[in-house]
């Protein structure tokens, strides 16, 4: 296994302890933020904010995007505005950050756990049929049996920027009729097809914390295609405020929730970096594939990538042979101050989500047992200035 930790290090000579992700910052960023501070406009209104809306609607090519506080308040507000509502059930993965789960449990509702797929470690399109099957529909929608609860919307994420099985998760929720949001804050810049994730269904949802590919310190933002849910996210995420020059008249109970100016000015910078960005992500997956190529007991994921997807390879993963083996290498690698992590604890084995309703996870329980997240900063050279 040290001969794998060495491989990992020779990515980064010059660094000593090696986390998991780093932002990469130069000039610009400096450059923009001092602009931001100067100008006084620090906080939810002024012109960063509205730039960095439109590069990421240029960028994904999803027309409208509306710049939240972070990627959890992103996912909460779209999940209010696809319709959920206390007591509702939402099918999402257990495989996930648990941010996702938290938002839907923010709405009053409870995540409905399905298994995800050995090829991309996204929700599986089989698990979410075989749920489905243990509910019944009629006029009002969709009704889980065994608690009577309806199920209000699907949540699929696309785990370390591996692209789910988009396409036909969209179709079964297009034939039964049930809102699908997908949770893309660790997909910038991947894409199924041409297409990039966030847009399948009715809305997508984006963050930029600093250990993503890009970062806004904090930050997020809902995509969508629906100018009308655009609209109305906007609203709600700036306290439902109606314009008029000088009266404060609110329409509903509305929220704080719309990223200050100040991230904006450092998205950006980094917005205008993130193709170069990418392109060291893909270099750094690129040595982990060849390194790891035909070794037999340790397997370097690459979900779909290359095979109608494209992934951001936002961390890297290995999956080892046996939890034994996934222990000894975390172990290993920690010591040494190269700071691997393991897979998210599935979401159903949390206290706070024990009770939820779901399938047999198999799948979701291996790749725990197996995978290790591992470093996947970019080199400084792609740190270009724009
Ligand atoms: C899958 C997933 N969903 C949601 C989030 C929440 O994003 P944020 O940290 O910006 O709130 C994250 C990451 O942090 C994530 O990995």
């Amino acid at each position: 296994m040290q001969e794998y930790i060495d491989f990992i290090r020779s990515l980064y000579p010059d660094k000593g302890a090696l986390p998991l992700h780093e932002p990469a910052f130069g000039k610009m960023e400096e450059e923009l933020v001092v602009d931001c501070v100067r100008s006084t406009f620090v906080s939810t209104v002024g012109k960063y904010v509205d730039e960095m809306e439109r590069m990421v609607v240029d960028f994904t090519g999803i027309p409208y995007a509306v710049a939240i506080v972070n990627g959890t308040q992103a996912l909460y507000l779209a999940l209010l505005l696809a319709g959920v509502k206390a007591g509702d059930l939402v099918i999402t993965q257990s495989l996930s950050f648990v941010a996702t789960s938290n938002a839907i449990r923010y709405c009053g509702a409870d995540p409905a756990f399905v298994d995800v797929d050995n090829n991309t470690m996204g929700l599986s399109p089989e698990s979410l049929r075989e749920f489905l099957g243990g509910c019944q529909r009629d006029a009002n929608g969709w009704t889980h049996i065994a608690s009577g609860r309806r199920i209000a919307a699907i949540v699929p994420m696309h785990t370390l920027g591996h692209v789910c099985q988009i396409g036909e998760i969209a179709r079964i929720a297009r034939e039964s009729d049930i809102p699908l949001v997908e949770d893309a804050a660790e997909s910038l810049g991947s894409r199924e097809g041409e297409t990039h994730t966030g847009s399948h269904g009715i809305m997508g949802t984006l963050s930029f914390n600093g250990n993503k590919v890009i970062t806004t310190g904090g930050g997020g933002m809902i995509v969508t295609s629906n100018e009308a849910l655009a609209k109305k996210a906007k609203h709600l995420s700036t306290t439902a405020k109606v314009p008029h020059p000088y009266e404060f008249m609110h329409d509903s109970v509305g929220y704080n929730f719309r990223m200050p100016n100040l991230n904006a000015a450092l998205g950006v910078a980094q917005m205008r970096r993130l193709p170069s960005l990418l392109e060291g992500q893909r270099y750094v997956a690129d040595q982990y594939r060849e390194f790891f190529a035909g070794r037999s007991d340790v397997t370097f994921f690459t979900g779909r990538d290359g095979l109608g997807s494209t992934s951001n390879f936002w961390l890297n993963c290995l999956l080892f042979e046996d939890l034994p083996a996934r222990n000894a290498f975390l172990e290993m690698t920690n010591k040494q101050k190269m700071f691997t992590r393991a897979m998210w604890k599935p979401l159903h084995t949390l206290p706070m989500f024990f009770e939820c309703p779901r399938t047999d996870v198999p799948v979701t329980m291996d790749f725990y047992n197996r995978a290790v997240h591992c470093p996947a900063t970019v080199p400084g050279r792609f740190v270009i200035e724009a």
